[in-house]
Formats: C-alpha cells, structure tokens, sequence
C-alpha cells in the first residue's frame, strides 16, 4: 500500500524525450514521453483498445500512436484517432497522470486528489548556481530490490556508516554520539553533532583537513518517502555545530526512492554541495566513490528484503539508533491509515 496523493520521482528530466520510456510506478505501468514543445507526459501505458504497452508507440507533435492499431492518445489521455473510423467507442482513453518539473527530476502525482504543488520539497539549493549537483548513478534511477521504506530506513540511520561505508565515510566516532529526532507536521529530522572527531578517509582528502573536525549528519525524512541528508566536516570550533553547515565541505544528498512495487524501487538521488564546485576531479569522486557507498547500502538492503520476504513475521529488536525511523514509520503509517480512510469514506 503506498501513499499516493503526494508527488513522486517519475524520471529524470534527461531521460525523458521523444523516445517513449515505460516505468512501472506504484505498480502501475506508466509511460512518460516529451511532446514537440518539450512538455513532458505521463499516460496509462497500456492502450485502452489490446493492452500494448503504448512505450512501444511512436511520439506524433503532441500525441501518442500505440504500435498495434494505431490509436492516437492527447496528452490527457483521451484518443484522438482510431484508424478506419470516424467514431470513436465510448470509453477511449487511457489514464493521465499530472507531472511538475523540478531540480531536474520530473515529478508524477498518481492520488485522486488534485495535485497540491505545496507538497514538493524545497530542495532550491538543487539548481541554485552557488551548489554543485551531480547526479546519482550518473542520472539514472538505481534499481534497488527491496522495499523503499528500507531505504529511508537507512538513510535516517547513519550509525551504519561505521560498518557498511569504513573506507569513505564511516569511522569509529560516529556511534560515540547519539542522534536527537525532532517531528514536525510531515517531517522527521535526525540530527547528530560530532565536535572534535577525527575526520573519516573522505572527508580527509576532499577537505584537507590534517587534524580533528566537527561533523554534522542531519537528515529530514519527508512524506511520503523524501529524505535529504545535510553532512560535512569543518575545522573545529567554526561554528558549524551551532548551524553555520555552510563552509568546509558541506553538501547535501537528497533521495527520492519511487516504489516500483512493494518490493522494488527506483531510487533517483543526487549530490549537491557547496565545496570545490568548479572541480572536475571532486565530481568524479561523487560519480565513482559515492557510487561504491550506494552500492554498498544496495548489497545490505536487498539482502535484508530476501530475509523478510522469507520470515516476514520474525520478530525485530529495537535499539536507541532506531528512533529516527520509527518516529517515520509512524507518521508515514499514520498518514496511510488517514488517506485510505478518507478514500473509503469518499
Ligand atoms: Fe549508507
């Protein structure tokens, strides 16, 4: 069951053109396309007439021609032609779905509610020239065989840092400190401040740091599935502690992990940051470096996904790193109950 009267990360907005691109979200097979005047599109990617998939259609001005009968789709959906006839039979046309273009990333709204563009995180510094984004898995939605609850799960717990990433960004300091979670409205905030720690081997080398660092991790994890992580390392006592998290090598990694099923998902993230911006050589560090921590989470997730898809009853223990994520798992279970709810009502 998902949330769905939110905004999820259908593409990147590179991936979407003239070429029709078939995506499965939400479980439901959606095709995104870009008419001539560079608009992009969502359909129902199933023709209303045999089922064919319209991805393996042909993009025609504005419209969509499906690849079997040639039943031609305006971009809300309804057919426009069916060839042979004049008369087009009641019930011709597919779903479309609202999307919105943002910080690179198209967005899709898949509710059945209006679409509230005031749900869309402010993620400005995205696209703001002063930072520097580079995208995720060189700009292409990872594909992750797991749940994207575990993925924000992991992203608001980064004690894990110290096990899964020891040659990046992981060190024996972080689980000296304990993380403080903060709830507001449809966010839940991890914060964890590490004053005078030694740097871990990233952060050596992309901030030269030759002695101790503060170090900050907070995370805001953001309904339905949102979660930016704010990190970096300063010199000792420059303030970053008490909120100054713009200087040393400071740099967010917003996530949007889109459900694909209940089991898979296409996880689009990016790096934003705010140090050595014009340098190509730090940008291949997050292209290959940063792909490798990916990667490693990738490794721990799918394998716990095969555990709970074997013993999905076993029990679990909770330990004090876990507040973060349950303090979510609440919230996003809490706004699920209400929305199935008020469907059920309607
Ligand atoms: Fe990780």
């Amino acid at each position: 069951m998902f949330l769905r009267n939110c905004w999820y990360v259908a593409a990147w907005s590179h991936e979407v053109g003239q070429e029709p691109l078939g995506r499965t979200l939400l479980n439901e097979p959606v095709v995104l396309y870009r008419t001539e005047d560079g608009d992009p599109v969502a359909l129902e990617d199933r023709c209303c007439h045999r089922g064919l998939p319209l991805s393996l259609g042909t993009v025609e001005g504005r419209r969509l021609r499906c690849a079997y009968h040639g039943l031609l789709f305006d971009r809300d959906g309804a057919c426009a032609e069916v060839p042979g006839q004049s008369r087009m039979p009641p019930g011709s046309a597919v779903r479309s779905y609202p999307l919105v273009e943002r910080a690179g990333w198209v967005w899709i709204w898949m509710g059945e509610e209006a679409p509230d563009e005031s749900l869309l995180p402010d993620w400005w510094w995205m696209d703001h020239p002063d930072w520097k984004t580079v995208p995720g898995n060189n700009g292409k939605p990872l594909h992750s065989r797991c749940s994207h609850r575990l993925i924000v799960d992991n992203l608001l717990d980064l004690s894990h840092l110290t096990f899964v990433h020891t040659d990046t960004i992981g060190n024996d300091e972080i689980t000296r400190f304990p993380c403080r979670t903060e709830r507001e409205a449809r966010l839940v905030r991890m914060e964890r401040l590490m004053p005078a720690v030694e740097p871990p081997p990233f952060y050596k080398a992309a901030g030269g740091f030759a002695g101790k660092v503060d170090r900050w991790q907070i995370v805001e994890a953001i309904l339905p599935c949102y979660v930016d992580v704010d990190v970096g390392c300063t010199e000792v006592g420059r303030g970053a502690l008490d909120g100054d998290r713009v200087q040393g090598t400071a740099f967010h990694v917003p996530n949007c992990p889109t459900p694909e099923t209940g089991r898979t998902t296409h996880h689009f993230y990016a790096h934003t940051r705010l140090f050595r911006t014009d340098s190509a050589e730090m940008d291949e560090v997050f292209r290959t470096d940063f792909l490798r921590v990916f990667h490693e989470d990738l490794e721990i997730m799918e394998a716990q996904q095969r555990v709970f898809d074997s013993r999905p009853d076993a029990p679990l223990v909770d330990i004090n790193v876990d507040a973060p994520a349950l303090t979510f798992k609440r919230m996003h279970e809490d706004a699920l109950e209400a929305e199935t709810g008020a469907r059920t009502a309607a």
